[in-house]
């Protein structure tokens, strides 16, 4: 297959929250910025909660620290968690000077929310919690005015390595369909999580983990991917179309005021932790999942009748009630734990650098250790702002001494001799979804998940031995089955292998810990899967 060739100082793989932090630290390197779709296609957009940081009275990193160290399980990496906390305000000051418009009080302070596991108020919104969108449109802003060009519609087909060190990407102009050979010493990985792999996800549809995947073939070590936060509380709408992300009723209402009920009636949450509605999030989606269980019923119910100002302050999620025949406060709200976030991903260091030189990672896809088993609300735009940040001044630092990279001579893992049918391809895709859903999901056992392997082992089969004829209409399609077939199995052998319950990973056959400080399941392309865990 014939391709295109251009030389950049580097290239960012994504255009969340991560990869635009990333881009506005390497200002006087020449960069380009690539996104399937539309630039604004991210989760960062989706996110709604808003941003962890000690800023209000009373609260301190050390606190922001302790809570994120005890929701995480014994899994995170307190170095890194340390970075997280300190450089948070920094961060927040960041985005205000850009222009971003967090929520305020009548006295001009922010006006600061409480989410589950967080012992303060301490998390910054906008927009009436669109916080995500302020983010986006802000970060956006900025770049496009320091220059750096801004490619959608490409997709990243995989990275290309030259004698152990990235050089560069493999890219599909989905605007013409050509093979593009984008050659840089730095490759920023920036592209998000994998919640559509799951049939319910609060995740934008480009989210099929293709940054762990590709990653992974080229050699990076992928950290935990078993480590799937389920959020507690996505709206539930029967007949909603399959792989659409479901809406997500942001946990802050619960800090507000509203509380879960069963199908019964009953307020629940204090039967299983202390701290009711305001518990950490594993276990607050592990009781759902139980009373739904219990009471045979797909979803609980939100009642939000003791949160004032409601429509007010929650504008966002009261006008998508109301487009759906609920009237928020009259009615209770139905709700369905949902795929939310990936918590493991490419291993980086506190600088974003990955196992292979020349690639770096931020955001969802990355591993940096400040989540561990269960990620503290709101923490996740922090990650990529504050991590995003730190690998671009890294990569500045990096770039005199990296060697220039030479054109490949061919990309020998294009499917040239032909991909599957789209029928088959978009089959395997729905199959995957709800396979991960029922046997790599909230609750997992060694029987689940040796049925995920062995039906993933057949679909693949499959993958590999339908050759159609060459459609290059259908490459992306094609590769985003491959990769969401690479990635599920990663998250099912993790699953596997960790014979515990830890965090967000519940085992019914381990319901324990081994022990209070946690291993890292750590997986590399050709290498023996490591001794289970446990
Ligand atoms: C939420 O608003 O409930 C989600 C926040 C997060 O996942 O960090």
């Amino acid at each position: 297959m014939k391709f295109k060739t251009r030389h950049y100082d580097f290239i960012i793989v994504g255009s969340g929250v991560a990869g635009l932090s990333f881009a506005l630290g390497t200002k006087d390197l020449k960069g380009l910025t690539i996104a399937r779709s539309s630039l604004t296609r991210t989760n960062t957009n989706l996110a709604q909660g808003g941003i962890a940081a000690a800023v209000g009275e009373g609260d301190s990193p050390e606190l922001h620290l302790e809570d994120t160290l005890r929701a995480g399980a014994g899994l995170c990496d307190r170095a890194a968690v340390e970075v997280l906390v300190n450089e948070a305000p920094e961060a927040i000051r960041r985005l205000v000077d850009m222009g971003a418009s967090f929520d305020r009080r009548p006295d001009g302070s922010f006006d600061l929310s409480r989410e589950g596991a967080h012992s303060r108020r301490r998390v910054l919104h906008a927009r009436g919690y669109e916080t995500g969108k302020e983010v986006q449109e802000t970060l956006l802003k900025s770049v496009k005015k320091i220059g750096i060009e801004l490619g959608a519609g490409f997709f990243c087909l995989d990275l290309v390595v030259d004698n152990g060190r990235v050089t560069g990407i493999w890219a599909w102009d989905e605007n013409n369909g050509e093979l593009h050979c984008i050659l840089a010493p730095i490759v920023m990985l920036a592209t998000g999580g994998c919640g559509e792999l799951y049939l319910y996800t609060t995740n934008s549809w480009l989210s099929g983990g293709d940054g762990f995947s590709i990653a992974y073939r080229a050699g990076a070590v992928i950290r935990d991917p078993e480590m799937i936060q389920f959020h507690p509380t996505a709206l539930f709408l029967p007949g909603y179309p399959e792989g659409e992300p479901l809406p997500l009723i942001t946990e802050a209402l619960r800090g507000d005021g509203a509380a879960l009920h069963n199908a019964a009636g009953e307020q629940f949450m204090l039967r299983y932790h202390p701290d009711g509605e305001l518990a950490p999030r594993d276990i607050t989606t592990l009781a759902i999942f139980t009373e739904m269980e219990k009471e045979k019923s797909n979803c609980v119910f939100l009642d939000v009748s003791g949160v004032e100002a409601f429509p007010e302050r929650f504008p966002y999620i009261y006008e998508e009630c109301i487009r759906n025949g609920i009237t928020p406060g009259k009615d209770k709200i139905p709700v369905t734990p949902a795929m939310h976030y990936s918590m493991g991903g490419i291993k980086t260091d506190i600088d974003g650098h990955a196992a292979l030189p020349g690639l770096y990672a931020a955001g969802e896809v990355s591993s940096t250790g400040v989540h561990g088993a269960n990620r503290l609300a709101s923490n996740s735009l922090l990650e990529g702002l504050v991590f995003g940040d730190r690998a671009a001044k890294a990569a500045v630092r990096d770039f005199p001494r990296m060697p220039k990279p030479e054109t490949p001579g061919e990309y020998l893992s294009f499917p040239s001799e032909g991909v599957p049918s789209e029928e088959t391809l978009l089959e395997i895709k729905k199959n995957i979804r709800r396979l991960l859903w029922s046997n790599a999901g909230i609750v997992r056992s060694e029987e689940s998940l040796c049925n995920a392997l062995s039906e993933l082992d057949r679909m693949e089969q499959l993958f590999e031995s339908e050759k159609n004829i060459f459609d290059p209409a259908l490459v992306p399609l094609n590769y985003s089955v491959r990769n969401a077939l690479t990635m599920s199995k990663l998250i099912a052998t993790g699953a596997y292998n960790r014979r515990e319950s830890r965090g967000a990973h519940k085992r019914c056959d381990f319901p324990e810990p081994v022990s209070p400080e946690g291993k890292h399941t750590e997986l590399v392309v050709n290498k023996p899967v490591p001794e289970p865990i446990g």
